[in-house]
């Protein structure tokens, strides 16, 4: 029996308006544009309004992805949302998304895998779709990050910016479509990067709240070394899985963290700098939402076209990483 392709059907993404420069950051910490440049590459993020939460920025992403899919929002099976920063405990922003689309037919809930959210969704997806279980899923990853961000700590707030991205998956024709996933999780590493407050372990009080439970806590040094490493390895088990060499990829799809981590992957797989998809300088770090804002963007630029093969790469809280060989 032949093996369904299972693949990407279309791409969308949404930024919000509103910039947040390095050079207003100068204003709120003790920083300059020249340290955030050299050690970060990230010039400007995007903000969202205070109307504006996940849920929001996740409907205009799938929007898009749908019109670039061909497909309405009735025929969806199955919408994922990869987020940290849920519209709320519950309903998950899934539930949210799929009344507003109008996805009638859609089952619908959140994941939690912080930066790798986006590349566990796809896994899922895909894992569906094969199984004959569902036909066409949509997958999200969409973030409000700056609700979470402690805009006095320089260590953070210099890194985080609010978006999302959307992929239709479903079958393909023959000779496209995901050749591996790889997923991966340390949860001993959990402590480097959270925010503890709000959950059954720490409540909400109004001690919590004085003692900045609720905003995220990062050990930037440890987590730098985690992602250096674990990028590379996950980017080379994706391709041994696949049957691929590095010399196969057209266009490395990276999570959008710092661009000093973006280079030593490049360097580990012996790429050069045109080969990897980078917008960090213009969103920052959007989690889950950074790898499917680059992917959409690279599609929109012409940089990753039909019968491409593409290796995205990931790693986050959790501890967490994933990555997936595809043919576009
Ligand atoms: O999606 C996953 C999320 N997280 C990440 O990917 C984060 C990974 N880590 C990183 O990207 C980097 O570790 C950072 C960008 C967060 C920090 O860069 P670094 O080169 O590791 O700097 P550092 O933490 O070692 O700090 C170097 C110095 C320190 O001063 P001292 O102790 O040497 O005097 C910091 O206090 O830079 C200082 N510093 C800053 N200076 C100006 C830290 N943040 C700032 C800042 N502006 N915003």
């Amino acid at each position: 029996m032949r093996e369904t392709a299972v693949g990407i059907l279309g791409t969308g993404k949404y930024v919000p308006e509103r910039r947040l420069t390095n050079k207003d950051l100068e204003q709120m910490v003790e920083t300059n544009d020249e340290w955030i440049v050299t050690r970060t590459g990230i010039r400007e993020r995007r903000i969202a309004e205070p109307a504006q939460a996940s849920s929001d920025l996740a409907y205009e992403a799938s929007v898009r992805a749908l019109a670039a899919a061909g497909l309405t929002a009735d025929q969806l099976d199955l919408i994922i949302v990869a987020t940290i920063t849920p519209d709320m405990f519950f309903p998950s922003t899934a539930c949210l998304l799929q009344d507003r689309l109008g996805a009638k037919q859609a089952a619908a809930f959140d994941l939690s895998a912080a930066c790798s959210g986006f590349i566990y969704g796809l896994a899922t997806a895909a894992s569906f779709v094969k199984t004959g279980m569902y036909r066409r899923i949509l997958v999200v990853g969409a973030e409000t990050l700056s609700r979470i961000t402690d805009y006095t700590d320089r260590n953070t707030c210099i890194l985080f910016g609010d978006g999302a991205g959307a992929v239709v998956v479903g079958e393909v024709p023959e000779g496209r479509g995901f050749r591996s996933f790889v997923l991966g999780a340390d949860g001993s590493g959990g402590e480097l990067l959270r925010i503890c407050g709000g959950g059954s372990r720490l409540p909400a009080t109004e001690q919590s709240v004085a003692d900045k439970k609720h905003f995220l806590e990062m050990n930037g040094r440890d987590v730098f070394k985690f992602a250096v490493r674990v990028m590379g390895s996950a980017a080379e088990e994706a391709l041994d899985k696949a049957g691929l060499a590095k010399a196969d990829i057209d266009l490395l799809v990276p999570h959008q963290a710092n661009i000093r981590i973006v280079q030593a992957a490049l360097e580990r797989l012996g790429l050069s700098e045109d080969k990897a998809m980078v917008n960090l300088d213009r969103y920052g770090n959007v989690s889950a939402a950074s790898i499917p804002i680059a992917l959409a963007e690279a599609v929109e630029e012409g940089r990753a076209k039909t019968g491409d093969t593409l290796l995205l790469v990931g790693f986050g809280g959790g501890l967490t990483w994933g990555a997936s060989a595809l043919v576009l």
